[in-house]
């Protein structure tokens, strides 16, 4: 396995790459790797001639008094699971070269960012779209991947590779639980054991959703109102972000579930500030 840490080399090797005519599957990830982010890239190694994993954690998707400076990494064990995936070259540029002091380009996507995470991270998708089109632009793969646990990202991602015409097919995979439910994520080890024993409740409360939709609720205010209830009673040290009911591709709030909806989910426990979604539909 490679490891880069230049984006010019990276760039350089994808140039020889694509000239070669070999599939490119890229991950993109902030490290601290867990289950989530292994499925994308066993998915990715089964469509691809080589395989490249991204640790990057990106300065300017962090808002002031987010968790920057504390976010958890482990590059060590990351290469060797990165290794046992399969990775072929594991890319883990520094800020300084990712980001001269003077950058001044970003990439929005207004449309999808005043709803859900947007709203209490209002910088936050111009930080992801423009690293992410940084990273198409060093690694030009073939096909990169991104877990739908992120939503609103994969749709900004969609959204921005789509208009601005970005040779890269976006594939999205399935959000990956802990046995009990919680969505994997990295932010999960800020919880402490007792935040964690109630962890759980987030998902449950999309299950409770999700129940009520079928046996016929479908007015998003009660459905919110239900699940609000639910978690005041399981999670009381938890501090709703949003509980929302939006249309998958617009990211707009519906108010009324029809075909599919997305139930999302953004709820503040401790430290961590933890999402999660259902797709939820209405059939008579
Ligand atoms: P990060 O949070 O490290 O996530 C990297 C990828 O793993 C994202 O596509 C995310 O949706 C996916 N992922 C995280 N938890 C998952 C889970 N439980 N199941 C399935 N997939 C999961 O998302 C980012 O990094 C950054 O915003 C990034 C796209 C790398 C841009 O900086």
């Amino acid at each position: 396995m490679l490891r880069i840490a230049s984006p010019a080399a990276m760039q350089e090797l994808g140039l020889v790459w694509r000239r070669e005519g070999l599939t490119v599957g890229l991950v993109p990830t902030m490290g601290y790797w867990h289950e989530g982010h292994l499925s994308l890239m066993r998915w990715a190694r089964e469509h691809c001639d080589v395989l490249v994993a991204s640790i990057f954690v990106n300065p300017t998707q962090f808002g002031p008094g987010e968790d920057l400076e504390n976010y958890p990494s482990d590059l060590e064990r990351d290469s060797e699971l990165a290794r046992e995936a399969g990775v072929d070259a594991l890319f883990t540029p520094v800020r300084d070269d990712m980001y001269a002091p003077d950058h001044g380009t970003w990439v929005t996507v207004p449309e999808l960012t005043t709803n859900l995470c947007g709203r209490s991270r209002p910088i936050h998708f111009r930080g992801v779209a423009t690293v992410v089109c940084k990273l198409f632009n060093l690694v030009q793969p073939t096909f990169a991947v991104f877990g739908e646990k992120d939503w609103q990202q994969l749709a900004v991602i969609r959204k921005m590779t789509r208009e601005l015409d970005i040779p890269v097919r976006i594939e999205g995979r399935p959000i990956m639980r802990e046995a009990d439910g919680l969505a994997m994520s990295s932010r999960n080890v800020y919880l402490t054991p007792e935040e964690r024993a109630v962890a759980p409740h987030i998902r449950r409360g999309l299950l409770l959703l999700e129940d009520l939709v079928r046996s016929g609720q479908t007015d998003a205010d009660a459905l919110r109102a239900a699940v609000g209830k639910y978690y005041e009673a399981h999670i009381p040290m938890g501090r709703l972000d949003y509980l929302e009911l939006v249309d998958p591709a617009t990211i707009e709030t519906v108010e009324r579930v029809r075909d599919d909806v997305l139930a999302a989910v953004a709820l503040r426990l401790g430290k961590a500030r933890l999402i999660d979604n259902i797709h939820v539909a209405f059939e008579r």
